[in-house]
């Protein structure tokens, strides 16, 4: 008898069934795209409106406007109130521009043009053993967003970063020691998300962002939004030539961008610039089990169509830290399935 996931015995029918809810996923987040992209949830913001109100706000088409909230109610994101009016859920509250958490401009970017067309090549990246970007975009990822023609699309990247970030910073904030530590550097900080947390809740730490060019001055931006400019810098540089010394690095979500050669030699960097006794906190989801349900190993899925990275396991980073002169100490949970790993010089 073949088996289920389980030791159930198999029920043709429902895993004919659960094959179809998955090959649905697409369609999944493409509405969920729409829903971001035609601002229906700051259309309903402050109660709820029929598709015909918001297709006239929005200057949408009334029909598909409808099919659409009519598909986002299904999906629990809105609430359908009766005669073509839909609220908010709690969902949906979630895809409103300026709500705490905001995931709007992440959903932009997922589910837009630079990582759609990546994800359309997607069996040739593993058949390939790497990203199809180059063949879906004309370029690797960050070269791309690097081009002044894609300046809006990466705006909203570096957003979306930050606003991903506000789901952990918080508590890898919390749980990172600074003590002895004067000097913070944010390793492809992007907007400055996470120094710029770390700074709030430390008043003694002085703040760099190294990122690309094209990226820093959305960092000097949030730093003055916050009253920090007087103790953050912002550097755009490199991080595969050379990093500016530190007390403390600060890696989220960047080694998960790289193969293994490639985070070696950002590691390494930071190693050779660290200042005497300093460390390094890495944030990263780690894959774990096997098997199990999760999340993190279909971020590897889009790591491999749309970076030259990979998730890993712990096996996998410490070899990487091992590697590059690094040591890890402690591991903590951060939240939103992402933890501290944190290194000190060897
Ligand atoms: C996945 S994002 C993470 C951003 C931020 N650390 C966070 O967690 O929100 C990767 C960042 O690395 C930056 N980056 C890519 N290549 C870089 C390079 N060669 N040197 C410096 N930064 C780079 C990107 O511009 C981007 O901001």
């Amino acid at each position: 008898m073949t088996r289920g996931t389980d030791s159930a015995p198999s029920d043709p029918a429902a895993d004919a069934a659960a094959v179809f809810e998955m090959l649905s996923g697409g369609v999944v987040v493409q509405t969920l795209h729409a829903v971001a992209a035609l601002h229906i949830a700051d259309h309903l913001a402050d109660g709820a409106v029929t598709a015909e109100e918001v297709a006239e706000r929005e200057g949408s088409d009334p029909r598909t406007t409808y099919r659409l909230m009519r598909a986002a109610a299904a999906l629990g994101v809105l609430s359908h109130e009766g005669d073509h009016r839909f609220g908010l859920t709690g969902r949906g509250q979630v895809l409103r521009a300026d709500a705490p958490g905001s995931l709007r401009s992440f959903i932009l970017v997922q589910a837009g043009h630079a990582h759609w067309q990546s994800l359309a090549h997607f069996p040739e990246a593993v058949r390939q053993g790497g990203t199809q970007t180059k063949k879906a975009l004309g370029a690797d990822i960050f070269d791309y967003f690097a081009l002044p023609e894609n300046a809006e699309e990466a705006a909203l990247f570096a957003q979306s970063m930050g606003d991903l970030s506000g789901l952990v910073t918080k508590g890898a904030a919390a749980a990172v020691d600074t003590a002895g530590v004067s000097t913070v550097v944010d390793v492809g900080g992007a907007n400055g998300d996470f120094v710029l947390a770390l700074m709030e809740a430390n008043p003694q730490l002085l703040g760099q962002v190294l990122d690309l060019p094209h990226v820093v001055n959305g960092a000097r931006q949030e730093a003055e939004k916050r009253g920090l400019s007087d103790r953050f810098s912002a550097v755009g540089g490199d991080f595969f030539t050379e990093v500016p010394a530190a007390d403390l690095y600060l890696l989220k979500t960047i080694l998960h961008d790289w193969d293994d050669t490639q985070c070696t030699a950002i590691l390494s960097n930071c190693r050779s610039a660290v200042n005497e006794g300093g460390r390094a906190l890495v944030v990263e989801m780690v894959i774990g089990e096997i098997g199990k349900p999760d999340f993190v190993t279909r971020a590897d899925m889009a790591m491999l169509s749309i970076t030259n990275g990979m998730e890993r396991d712990l096996y996998e980073y410490d070899a990487l830290f091992t590697d590059s002169g690094w040591r890890l100490a402690k591991t903590y949970p951060v939240g939103g399935g992402y933890y501290g790993l944190e290194l000190v010089a060897v």
